[in-house]
């Protein structure tokens, strides 16, 4: 990793990710954005049970939407569904057991889905890990790419034909601001050829793939409204165990896991959002660039139209088997 982006991004971060740089963005916040009806509206939130997703499921279910929590651990799902449920009295809240690192589970729960004849407004890919050995699940892929990459991309990909059916579909992608840090590497998407494994730069690559995959999607899918965030630093279980050292630091200036969710929420169920172009990067109700300024991240079309072939050639691997039941 370049020692001059990671610099500059750091100072970037205190002044920005932080609990004091929310204070300071959210009061250009139009308070009146959130205050939405959406009974009828019905959202998909992975990673439900922790953190930034179950803060977000939380916020939704009040508001009174619709709201389907995946979540890998059946108890870990219950144990969220049941906090949400009595905190809010929503009854439609919908547990569903999804590991988004297995590609073929993700289109059998993907075709379930469809077939149920549930509706599904808003998608939020909030899943996510930073895995800090090169570890590979049962089906050979890098567990870090397997749950950001391509399960964020199966995901997105399957539910287009239930997404299309809404007034105002969108999809949201959480992503993060330590993609900034990289610039798109096609030639090695599972680190095969990292000479010593890093989590940390394995992460902001997956993070950066998801910011070009949001941009593609919002050229192939006009009708649906698609947006990449960064939540800035939150305390959240991920942050204490993947990066340990950054979190004993940091601890007392880390967002709450509300304020770092409040963009998602916003993007989820805001009329502003859907005025601005689909396929932005936001920050703070914002959209920022996906750049620092001379860090040289930038990738070129080829690329990018690169990167999205390899994620459609290893998603067709799965998709036959995973349409007709799961192995
Ligand atoms: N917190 C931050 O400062 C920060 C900053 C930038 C970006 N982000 C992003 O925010 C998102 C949410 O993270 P968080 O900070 O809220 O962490 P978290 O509390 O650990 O939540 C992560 C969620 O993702 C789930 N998950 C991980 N791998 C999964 C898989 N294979 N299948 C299904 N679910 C899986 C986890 O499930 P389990 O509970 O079963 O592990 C958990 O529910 C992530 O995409 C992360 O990269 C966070």
């Amino acid at each position: 990793m370049s020692i001059f982006r990671s610099t500059v991004w750091f100072v970037k971060g205190l002044k920005e990710y932080t609990r004091s740089g929310y204070a300071s963005a959210s009061k250009d916040f139009n308070p009146g954005d959130l205050d939405v009806l959406i009974n009828d509206r019905s959202y998909m939130i992975t990673g439900a049970n922790s953190g930034l997703g179950k803060a977000t499921a939380l916020s939704l279910a009040q508001k009174g939407g619709t709201v389907h929590l995946v979540c890998r651990s059946k108890e870990r799902g219950e144990e969220a569904k049941t906090e949400i449920v009595e905190t809010t009295g929503n009854q439609n809240i919908h547990l569903h057991q999804l590991d988004t690192s297995k590609p073929r589970d993700i289109y059998h729960f993907a075709k379930t889905f469809e077939e149920s004849g549930q509706s599904l407004d808003v998608l939020i890919n909030n899943a996510g890990c930073m895995v800090n050995t090169r570890e590979l699940t049962e089906d050979g892929l890098e567990k870090n790419f397997a749950t950001n990459t391509l399960g964020t991309h199966i995901l997105t990909t399957a539910l287009i034909p239930v997404l299309s059916k809404s007034s105002k579909p969108r999809v949201i992608i959480v992503s993060s601001g330590g993609m900034l840090t990289q610039s798109l590497n096609i030639t090695d998407l599972q680190f095969e050829k990292m000479k010593k494994f890093d989590g940390t730069v394995a992460y902001a690559q997956n993070k950066r793939q998801q910011i070009i995959m949001t941009e593609q999607y919002a050229q192939k899918y006009p009708s649906i409204h698609f947006s990449v965030m960064h939540p800035g630093w939150s305390d959240t279980p991920a942050v204490q165990s993947s990066m340990p050292q950054f979190y004993e630091k940091m601890k007392s200036r880390l967002r709450t896991v509300e304020e770092g969710a409040d963009t998602i929420i916003w993007l989820a169920v805001a009329e502003n959002p859907l005025k601005l172009k689909s396929g932005c990067f936001f920050q703070d109700r914002k959209v920022v660039s996906t750049h620092l300024p001379l860090a040289w991240t930038k990738s070129t079309p080829e690329q990018d139209q690169s990167l999205m072939t390899q994620l459609e050639d290893l998603s067709r691997r799965f998709q036959t088997e995973g349409a007709f039941g799961k192995s």
